[in-house]
């Protein structure tokens, strides 16, 4: 297995099937040590720059606390501080790594966070971008494995955008040898550069996974294992709102479409949720809905992560 110390997490494409496994299994064992109070800060006396260009709620709060768990000073930084007042990426990257021992970055282009990678001698995170959000999928693939025992040959539906959730659900399913039944309207399709890139993955390692992309929401939840949507508009396309609800009508989550997959089918949603839109109050409400679950995860998986980073 390589060592992830001083790798970035730019797409999950940057990881192996491996490192995957070695952050999860890292994730469940300081989960419990959290729960049983025995955690460790095995990062004493280092440093993260934390930097928003756009809200966050739960990647903000469980970032923070997890460098605070694991000894790192934590600094959390928005657009007034970083990237601003025409400061180019070069010269920020190299004041922060002065500063810092990781840079976990959340920002619009994913081209950004990877400028910023190309430039930084530490370590750089992806905290979401408009095409990728990994740190989400290691804490909904750990909330899968701890709710199904297991990964690979599992069925995932993902219904709505073919978006940064969607995109990284497909690299991760990859790694882990999931089918992935990815429904969207026509137009919203995932980008076909991402498809291509987790068959490859899926192909490379042997994993058995797999991604099918669907019209009919219904097709993609058939017998599935867990059903995942996510907002209809993004981060950054707030003007699109009304023209995403109209093109996105027949693909809210609600019980009738829950019905079709399999009975024992888990629920997920990163959140923040629009209830009504993409999911009803009855199904992220409801028995199967795990969504809570998801969002501690991200406390956990992050933990691991930076600890394995660092
Ligand atoms: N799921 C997620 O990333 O939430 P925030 O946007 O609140 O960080
Ligand atoms: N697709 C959503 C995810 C939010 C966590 C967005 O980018 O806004």
């Amino acid at each position: 297995m390589q060592n992830l110390m001083g790798r970035d997490l730019l797409t999950l494409g940057d990881l192996t099937p491996e490192d995957l496994e070695a952050i999860l299994i890292r994730a469940k064992s300081q989960k419990l040590a959290h729960r049983n109070h025995t955690k460790a800060p095995v990062a004493t006396g280092k440093s993260a720059a934390l930097i928003f260009m756009k809200p966050s709620l739960r990647t903000r709060a469980s970032f923070e606390l997890a460098c605070r768990d694991l000894g790192i000073h934590p600094m959390v930084m928005g657009p007034a501080d970083a990237f601003s007042r025409n400061e180019t990426v070069h010269d920020t990257v190299k004041v922060l790594e002065r500063y810092v021992q990781v840079i976990v970055l959340r920002t619009f282009a994913h081209a950004h966070v990877e400028e910023v990678a190309e430039h930084a001698s530490v370590p750089v995170i992806n905290a979401l971008t408009d095409d990728f959000h990994p740190c989400q999928v290691l804490a909904d693939l750990l909330t899968i494995k701890e709710h199904k025992g297991s990964l690979a040959g599992l069925r995932l539906a993902y219904i709505g955008d073919g978006n940064n959730m969607a995109h990284s659900l497909m690299l991760g399913g990859a790694l882990a040898g999931m089918q992935i039944a990815v429904a969207t309207p026509a137009g919203f399709e995932p980008q076909a550069a991402v498809v291509e890139r987790a068959r490859a993955i899926s192909a490379e390692f042997g994993t058995g996974g797999g991604v099918t992309l669907h019209t009919a929401p219904t097709e993609a939840v058939a017998g599935a294992d867990v059903v995942v949507t996510d907002t209809w508009a993004s981060m950054g396309q707030e003007a699109e709102h009304d023209a995403r609800v109209r093109a996105f009508a027949g693909f809210t989550v609600d019980a009738g479409l829950m019905g079709r997959a399999d009975s024992r089918a888990l629920f997920m949603h990163c959140l923040p949720a629009h209830r009504g839109e993409e999911v009803t109050d009855e199904v992220i409400d409801g028995p199967q809905s795990v969504v809570f679950d998801e969002a501690e995860n991200r406390l956990h998986a992050q933990r691991a992560l930076l600890s394995l980073v660092l």
